[in-house]
């Protein structure tokens, strides 16, 4: 008998579900939502609404890109944790009344997890045990991944995340949010050498980004001006907006060449250390393309096996959820849903 798993991920502002058949992803249907763009950032509120109007388009969007019905499934998956607490209900809770009305198991699913596990959707599979940088906008991970269901974190940032990293530099440089993929595409026409951010000093495999940040800060307020960054007399704001926009393109190539060399530096030191050769990358930020480019490039170099899930399983997606309930239901790990509460902001 097939195993067939409906999953659905919400845990920020991303309102997603997937169908996944022994392992296969068959279908992978992704709702954004607009609504924050005038904001600046996700707004809680407004992303638990947004989920309660996309819910039941997309699940049954999924249902039917994969030919089947709700009778059909086995299990239903869905992302627990971590995340905005009303974001994750209406998934969860929406979980647990389908399994409930199904009688069939519910399979609850760690977010950064399910990143990890992206890397098993695509094939060839990675082979165990492997490293993943798993760089989204909430985390910043190093872990090592044993088989699909034993990883532990073996370094992680003290600070900002590097998606947080990218997203507020592009605040600071008046880009829309989510300003990652904006400074991605802006890099892609500028000279990453031209402008030298400092690079911070954090012991063994933790990262550090809020430094970065403070530096983009004083960067800006002297238009480039100063080699020190310190915070001394500031340009005005007319003569501060000319700079960003007469040089946009080599201030984030610049920016993001820097996360990348502090996001591999650590990286290259997890597999020294481990002795791991098998590595992998995961999470929003690895759908960025210097850091895929340059991650391939020193792979090549190092001899490393390296692998990148596709991109519709980089940034938040529920195929990653149903690949990760997947290997739950295998080994029989289903959830209780009489449990009052299936919903956790942190795990
Ligand atoms: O994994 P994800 O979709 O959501 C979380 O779990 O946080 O990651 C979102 C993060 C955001 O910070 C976004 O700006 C970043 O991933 N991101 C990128 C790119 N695409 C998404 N950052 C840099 N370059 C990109 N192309
Ligand atoms: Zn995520």
């Amino acid at each position: 008998m097939p195993v067939r798993i409906l999953a659905i991920e919400s845990s920020c502002d991303e309102t997603a579900a997937a169908v996944c058949i022994d392992g296969c992803i068959i279908s992978n249907i992704v709702a954004g939502q607009k609504v924050h763009e005038q904001y600046g950032g996700v707004v809680p509120e407004l992303a638990s609404r947004a989920h309660m109007q996309h819910i039941v388009p997309v699940v049954d969007t999924a249902l039917k890109n994969a030919g089947i019905c709700m009778a059909e499934i086995n299990a239903v998956g869905y992302t627990q944790s971590p995340g905005l607490i009303g974001s994750l209900l209406v998934g969860g809770q929406f979980a647990k009344s389908l399994a409930l009305s199904q009688n069939i198991p519910l399979i609850a699913v760690h977010h950064m997890q399910a990143h990890v596990l992206a890397n098993l959707i695509d094939t060839p599979k990675p082979a165990f045990p492997f490293l993943c940088l798993t760089v989204s906008g909430g985390h910043t991970q190093i872990i090592q991944c044993n088989s699909p269901l034993s990883m532990k974190v073996i370094g992680e940032t003290i600070d900002d995340a590097a998606g947080e990293a990218f997203d507020k530099s592009a605040k600071l440089l008046g880009l829309p949010y989510p300003g990652g993929p904006l400074i991605d595409q802006h890099a892609q026409n500028g000279n990453g050498k031209r402008f030298n951010f400092p690079k911070p000093h954090v012991e063994g495999l933790d990262f550090s980004f809020s430094g970065l940040k403070t530096s983009i800060v004083y960067f800006l307020q002297q238009a480039g001006k100063s080699v020190n960054y310190k915070q001394g007399q500031q340009v005005d704001k007319i003569e501060q907006e000319n700079f960003i926009s007469e040089n946009l393109s080599d201030i984030c190539a610049s920016i993001q060449d820097r996360i990348i060399s502090i996001l591999l530096d650590k990286l290259e030191k997890a597999v020294s250390q481990t002795g791991i050769q098998s590595v992998c990358l995961a999470g929003g930020v690895s759908a960025n393309s210097g850091l895929r480019k340059e991650f391939l490039t020193l792979a090549e170099q190092k001899g490393w096996n390296a692998h990148i899930p596709s991109f519709e399983y980089c940034t938040d997606n529920a195929g990653m959820i149903a690949i990760t309930a997947y290997y739950k239901y295998v080994e029989n790990q289903y959830s209780n849903y009489t449990t009052p509460s299936s919903a956790r902001a942190n795990w």
